[in-house]
């Protein structure tokens, strides 16, 4: 039954408050809006099945459509055996050993970020995350020293995406993609070195133009999705004051187990990204949507599911798969998983060796239209 006509508008404002609010029983709920049908398939074993048991008889979604008419073909939006051969192309720039390599620079990159900061200073948190992780996207993935200005377009361009897909003409989103496209063009003419994305890229022979949007797509994921990430994390940590101890207490003996448990329980309760979705082929008006958010709430999976408990990861996960996916699953799941796990644990593990970061009372729930978490400083 749809329940509404305008049932998604509600959904996607407060989408664990509408579930539990609708959907006790975990069966698909079906949502309007206007004339679009979606149907929000959350149990584990069904979300499964969409993402990786039966993949083949579904089509990138509504969203990714609109994705492409600005960045053009890229990965994320490639369907099928097109999708498999640019896939095949590009997982060894981002394979989990070659990001290894990186590591000590990520570090140093993280210490060199922190040099200014000072005991009691206010900080816009997010402002430095994306600095960073643009820093190491662009070492890694193009083997380039980026214009750390070119973060601010991106987040801006980031800002208008989905809603307004090619951003409208004479609005700053359209001024922001024209300066990233811009660099982008740049730095592909430069060409890229070794075994880089870019290199890769222009060793398939791609058309230029399909090179560029590639790049901007994976410049975008990176400046949104780590540091969306991290700001979550010391959200949470800044209203869990035991977790923040026990963190400290852990990465001063040199340990890491809980710098990881508290990464994976921040991406459950705050997935970056929050809705995954799909359209089964030969049915172009319904979108399936799988929501990590979602799932990720749901209490016949998880014990006291709006809590913040890391140590629900020290012990062994006996969850369905299916359960816990903010990397996604299946074919499509993200190639930028172990960049983006490198980037995060050296951030926050780096920074809360040295610093203490105090979050307001007050401040925002971290989300994409939330206002940039702003901290104070404390040296430990
Ligand atoms: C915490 C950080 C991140 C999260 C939570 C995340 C999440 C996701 C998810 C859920 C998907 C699957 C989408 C789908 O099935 O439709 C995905 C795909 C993708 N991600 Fe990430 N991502 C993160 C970081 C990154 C980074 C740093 C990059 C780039 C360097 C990246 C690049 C991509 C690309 C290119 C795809 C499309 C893969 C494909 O379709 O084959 N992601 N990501």
């Amino acid at each position: 039954m749809v329940r509404s006509l305008f049932s998604a508008r509600s959904f996607f404002r407060d989408p664990v408050g509408y579930v539990s609010a609708h959907g006790e029983d975990g069966a698909p709920l079906r949502l309007a809006a206007g004339p679009s049908r979606f149907v929000l398939v959350r149990d584990p074993q069904a979300v499964w099945r969409v993402l990786v048991t039966d993949a083949d008889s579904f089509r990138p979604g509504k969203w990714k459509r609109r994705a492409r008419r600005f960045v053009g073909n890229t990965l994320n939006t490639l369907d099928g055996e097109q999708h498999r051969r640019r896939r095949l192309l590009l997982q060894p720039s981002l394979d989990r050993r070659r990001i290894a390599r990186f590591t000590p620079s990520i570090a140093a990159r993280v210490e060199e970020a922190q040099r200014g900061w000072r005991d009691g200073a206010r900080l816009r948190l997010r402002d430095e995350l994306d600095r960073l992780s643009l820093a190491v996207a662009g070492e890694v993935l193009l083997s380039a020293e980026l214009d750390p200005g070119l973060a601010t377009s991106l987040a801006v361009v980031m800002a208008g995406v989905p809603c307004f897909t090619p951003p409208l003409p004479g609005t700053r989103a359209a001024r922001a993609l024209a300066r990233v496209e811009s660099s982008v063009t740049g730095l592909v003419g430069a060409g890229g070195s070794d075994d880089d994305l870019l290199s890769a890229l222009l060793r398939g022979g791609l058309p230029e133009r399909t090179a560029r949007g590639e790049v901007i797509a994976f410049l975008l994921a990176a400046v949104d999705e780590p540091p969306s990430g991290l700001e979550a994390a010391w959200y949470l940590l800044g209203r869990s004051p035991g977790a923040r101890e026990r963190l400290e207490a852990e990465l001063d003996e040199g340990r890491r187990d809980y710098l990881e448990a508290v990464l994976r329980e921040t991406l459950r309760l705050f997935p970056p990204a929050r809705h995954i979705d799909r359209c089964p082929v030969g049915n172009g008006r319904t979108n399936v949507v799988v929501s990590p958010l979602v799932t990720h709430h749901d209490p016949r999976l998880y014990e006291r599911p709006s809590e913040f408990v890391a140590e629900r990861w020290l012990r062994r996960d006996e969850r369905p798969r299916g359960a816990y996916l903010p990397f996604g699953a299946g074919a499509h799941a993200c190639i930028g998983e172990p960049l983006a796990r490198a980037i995060m644990t050296e951030t926050l593990g780096g920074i809360a060796r040295r610093w203490r970061l105090h979050v307001d009372p007050d401040a925002p729930v971290p989300g994409s239209r939330a206002p940039r978490l702003e901290v104070t400083l404390e040296r430990r």
